[in-house]
């Protein structure tokens, strides 16, 4: 699994973007004091942190599929029941939380309407459904450029810009199709200040998610190719990533 990996390659390569959509998503969602929450595909625990800031740790609970992040995000919020398990297949009975939310995680599940409408299960009636996937359909995630250069390297390179939800109203579509109703899309941005090229670059070598698969599976002559062709696409250091997100809400 291409997030088996260590969290802190995680938080440099992906968590150094997510962080910024956290409280977005939160807002989105309508995360207030007195409710209960869970978290799905937590990862090392970017959105969770930011829901216990709001909520307390005993109100959070976060599962996700990666052992080592479930480690991490356990180790960064003490008091946080955090579970290892896929949002198709979640341990918790019907109407459990309040709101349950997935951040930049349809797109991995291996069923979206089976997760969503598992995360709905788990709602209770008329609580929040939200989710938020990078737009890689329109081009305008965080890896567009690196993706533009391996498109470049290899034209039949998968680049995300097919997996569920990543293009504008699919997620809507598939809470729909999940059973949600009173859907609500949106848009979240963030935006992150790259002070050099290496700091940009180095995270795709330490095979995280499917870029840094494709990375990890190319010869030195090639990764070499694809690092100066990023770096020629890109504009002087520093320079700014703004990125914007697919979100959408529904209520169970
Ligand atoms: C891009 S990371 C997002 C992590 C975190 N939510 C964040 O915003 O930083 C995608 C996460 O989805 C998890 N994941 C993959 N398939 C999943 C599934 N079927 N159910 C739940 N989580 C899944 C991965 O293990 C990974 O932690």
């Amino acid at each position: 699994m291409s997030f088996d990996v260590a969290a802190d390659a995680y938080d440099r390569f992906m968590g150094r973007y997510s962080v910024l959509l956290a409280p977005q998503l939160a807002d989105l969602a309508g995360i207030e004091a007195g409710q209960r929450v869970l978290d799905v595909g937590c990862g090392p625990g970017a959105l969770t942190a930011v829901l216990v800031g709001r909520l307390g740790a005993s109100s959070v609970t976060a599962v996700d599929p990666s052992e080592p992040f479930v480690a991490a995000a356990r180790a960064r919020n003490p008091g946080v029941d955090v579970l290892r398990a896929s949002a198709e297949d979640l341990p918790f009975p019907d109407g459990s939380f309040d709101a349950t939310l997935a951040q930049l995680v349809v797109h991995f599940m291996a069923d979206p309407v089976a997760g969503l409408a598992e995360m709905a299960r788990v709602t209770r009636a008329d609580g929040v459904v939200a989710a938020c996937v990078w737009d890689h359909g329109g081009h305008q995630g965080p890896l567009r450029i690196f993706w533009q250069a391996a498109r470049e390297l290899d034209p039949a390179v998968d680049d995300e810009s097919h997996l569920p939800g990543v293009r504008e109203g699919h997620l809507g579509e598939l809470l729909a199709a999940a059973g949600l109703h009173d859907i609500e899309e949106a848009t979240l941005t963030s935006s992150l200040e790259h002070p050099s090229f290496e700091e940009w670059w180095e995270p795709f070598t330490r095979g995280v998610g499917p870029a840094g698969s494709f990375v990890a599976g190319l010869d030195a002559g090639q990764q070499a190719q694809l690092r100066e062709r990023c770096r020629s696409l890109l504009p002087v250091s520093p320079f700014v990533v703004t990125a914007t997100a697919w979100a959408a809400r529904g209520r169970a």
